[in-house]
């Protein structure tokens, strides 16, 4: 494979990638001794079990146009490389890159295109992936279709000759629809398109895409990887080192890596990863299954309650749990949505998800703002929705603590 970037001393170096391949750790090795194990190896020069975190921004070089390891930490960083090796390994990937949030991750992946080509990306999709297609990538002559992709003859339908991306969310936002990766990476090959999945919800914890055909798999890592609300970034991981050399060209290029800090907060986030998703996968569960009982409330949506479409499918790929959102409406108003999710104490009212503390919101009015009125409507962004990150709390607080809510809420419009 010829190196696409070969015009710049950074990318000539394709190594930043080489080094994120390869651990030394067995690969027969589980998923949680890997979280812990792989990019986080002894410090050679002390001896500490933590990696330290590198900084420096530049790197001597051993001569004049000589290059080290490490020359500019655009190019490549010690500690987001440690970052991306974990996550290679967690996603049963060969490589991954490291950016400065998700959706410069996403950005990465939309720029392997070109003006003229076409997308389908599925309608049960983030705000912000759904603006960048729509108001950014048009602007370079994108076409862009949206589809319900839990709907194989819709997608083929959808597909034109300059399709070369189907973009799809393993667990949809906020309506928790799940496509079959299997099918959906059969229909892009056979299409000369690649298949780019955001797994943000699901978590490698849960589900690895790539094991299924997909080609490049996305996080936002604010939210599980790092999983404590105090970072920001995102990530890719591929299996195939061309496609890896075409995206880090593109990130190198344009320049929005993790900092060493939020590398070091990611990193350490993956540590307890799969504890943290599949308990608070167990206490969505049952959060899902008490509001499905609650007298004033309409409808639930969660994978692992059995009347979720795609129940029978969630069941056969997560390994383990349905992950940990859980999207609701409630029987009354607009308004008694709203108090609700002013009203709860645990639950913050905030965007964002996938940390310790449990988090609510209205996606019609937060998350998903950035839509038209009209494709909410299409798609099922009901002013009514409610959509909540349960944390680590314990089930009966966070129960009492929208039971409470709802109970304001109801009470406040009847006074
Ligand atoms: C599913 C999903 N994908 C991508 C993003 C974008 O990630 P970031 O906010 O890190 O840019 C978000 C953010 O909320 C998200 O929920």
């Amino acid at each position: 494979m010829s190196n696409p970037s070969s015009d710049t001393h950074g990318d000539q170096e394709p190594s930043s990638q080489s080094r994120s391949a390869g651990s030394g750790i067995p690969s027969g090795q589980t998923f949680r001794t890997r979280a812990i194990h792989v990019g986080n190896e002894l410090d050679p020069a002390t001896g500490a079990v933590v990696p330290p975190i590198h900084f420096a921004s530049t790197f001597r070089q051993p001569g004049a146009g000589e290059w080290g390891t490490y020359d500019y930490s655009r190019s490549g960083n010690p500690t987001r490389g440690n970052l991306e090796r974990t996550l290679a390994s967690l996603e049963g990937g060969s490589h991954a890159l490291a950016f400065s949030s998700g959706m410069a991750a996403i950005h990465c992946v939309t720029m392997l295109l070109k003006s003229g080509d076409h997308v389908v990306a599925g309608c049960d999709l983030y705000g912000g992936a759904h603006r960048l297609l729509h108001q950014i990538c048009d602007r370079s002559g994108i076409q862009v279709t949206l589809v319900d992709l839990t709907d194989p003859a819709a997608v083929t339908e959808a597909i034109t000759e300059k399709t070369r991306l189907i973009w799809a969310e393993s667990i949809g936002n906020p309506r928790l629809s799940i496509p079959d990766l299997r099918i959906l990476s059969e229909t892009a090959h056979q299409n000369g398109a690649w298949l780019g999945v955001d797994n943000t919800f699901a978590t490698p914890a849960l589900y690895r895409p790539l094991e299924c055909g997909v080609d490049i798999v996305m996080h936002s890592a604010t939210k599980y990887l790092g999983g404590h609300s105090d970072c920001l970034g995102g990530t890719l991981a591929v299996a195939d080192s061309d496609l890896h050399q075409k995206l880090y060209f593109i990130q190198n290029a344009t320049g929005a890596v993790m900092d060493p800090m939020s590398s070091f907060l990611v990193s350490r986030g993956l540590k307890t990863l799969d504890l943290r998703v599949r308990a608070q996968s167990q206490t969505a569960l049952e959060i899902a299954q008490w509001l499905q009982l609650h007298p004033m409330i309409k409808n639930v949506i969660y994978p692992g309650l059995a009347n979720h479409p795609q129940y029978d499918l969630a069941s056969e790929i997560f390994d383990g749990g349905y992950g940990a959102m859980v999207t609701f409406e409630l029987n009354g108003s607009i308004q008694q949505t709203a108090k609700v999710c002013e009203s709860t104490h645990l639950f913050h009212l905030a965007v964002s998800l996938g940390a310790v503390e449990s988090l609510i919101e209205q996606p019609a009015t937060m998350s998903h703002a950035s839509y038209a009125a009209e494709d909410r409507k299409n798609f099922g962004i009901t002013d009514g929705l409610i959509r909540l990150s349960v944390g680590l709390e314990s089930f009966q607080d966070l129960r009492d603590d929208l039971d409470r809510a709802i109970g304001i809420a109801m009470s406040n419009a009847s006074s």
